[in-house]
């Protein structure tokens, strides 16, 4: 199962990656756990300890590794590089062993292609998660920055759900509506709203009347929950800090869920 999670800034994309990808583990899945965020702050979602991470450079910007595989370094002007590089080694390479057995790996920045920027990085970062969708076995958690537009049709047909999360904001619902929109025209067989940050009843009314109306798919609600901030606080993932929190069981409940609907 190959989940990717994207929505408007802020609105609970990597809390939501990190404890979903926990919660699969303990399922029993292999589970590897993109980041793909500028923000690159997974790794504190899915309760990977900060010391893990020294010394790490996020793939993007690894330009020893880019010019080994494509045959040029980033930044040479006019250089021919591989649109086929091999990758199928990286994952097990540059991967960091986290708490349940998931697998971080830290992508870094995947430029747009409306940028115009077909460069080796983002050869590399494209036949990496071409791979990483399409032939991988293991459960796929992408935590994502915007939506799925610059990965390409082909890459993008493997991913089984896309998970647009919301808050109760106008423009949040308004960004999800655009993803699912996108995310459709390249292909992607479910897409689903996941509701976050939903405070009150009339919180849960409105994200529930705006999903409807613009004929999305709401799958999950997940509460307002101060355990949340309180996690990050404490430098910890909310399902070690908080494991009984109303957050941490709404998203665990959202993995039932997707399960069964993926399946
Ligand atoms: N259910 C929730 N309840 C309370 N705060 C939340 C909840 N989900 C996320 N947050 C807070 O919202 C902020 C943004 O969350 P984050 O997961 O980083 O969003 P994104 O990845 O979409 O930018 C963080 O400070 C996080 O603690
Ligand atoms: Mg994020």
């Amino acid at each position: 199962m190959k989940i990717a999670v994207a929505g408007k800034g802020g609105v609970g994309k990597t809390t939501i990656s990190g404890v979903l990808a926990r919660s699969m583990a303990r399922r029993g899945s292999k589970v590897l756990a993109i980041d793909a965020d500028p923000a690159m702050n997974l790794w504190l979602s899915l309760g990977v300890p900060k010391s893990a991470l020294t010394g790490i450079t996020p793939l993007s910007e690894n330009d020893d590794l880019i010019e080994e595989r494509t045959g040029a370094r980033p930044g040479s002007v006019g250089g021919v590089f591989s649109l086929t590089p091999r990758v199928s080694d990286l994952a097990d390479k540059y991967g960091i062993r986290g708490p349940d057995g998931v697998t971080l790996l830290v992508l870094g920045t995947v430029k747009s292609a409306g940028g115009g920027c077909m460069c080796p990085a983002n050869a590399l970062l494209k036949a990496l998660l071409r791979h990483l969708l399409l032939d991988r076995e293991d459960v796929v958690v992408l935590d994502m920055e915007a939506g799925l537009e610059h990965l390409g049709r082909g890459v993008v047909k493997g991913v089984d759900a896309l998970l647009a999360v919301v808050e109760p904001s106008f423009r949040s619902i308004e960004t999800a509506y655009r993803v699912k929109k996108l995310a459709q025209d390249l292909g992607v067989k479910r897409i689903y709203v996941v509701g976050n940050k939903i405070g009150r009843s009339d919180e849960a009314l409105f994200v529930k009347g705006e999903v409807e109306r613009l004929g999305l798919d709401l799958l999950a609600n997940i509460p307002l929950d101060r355990s949340v901030p309180d996690a990050e606080m404490a430098g910890l993932s909310p399902i070690d800090y908080a494991p009984d929190s109303l957050a941490v069981r709404a998203i665990e409940d959202l993995t039932h869920r997707l399960k069964t609907a993926v399946s």
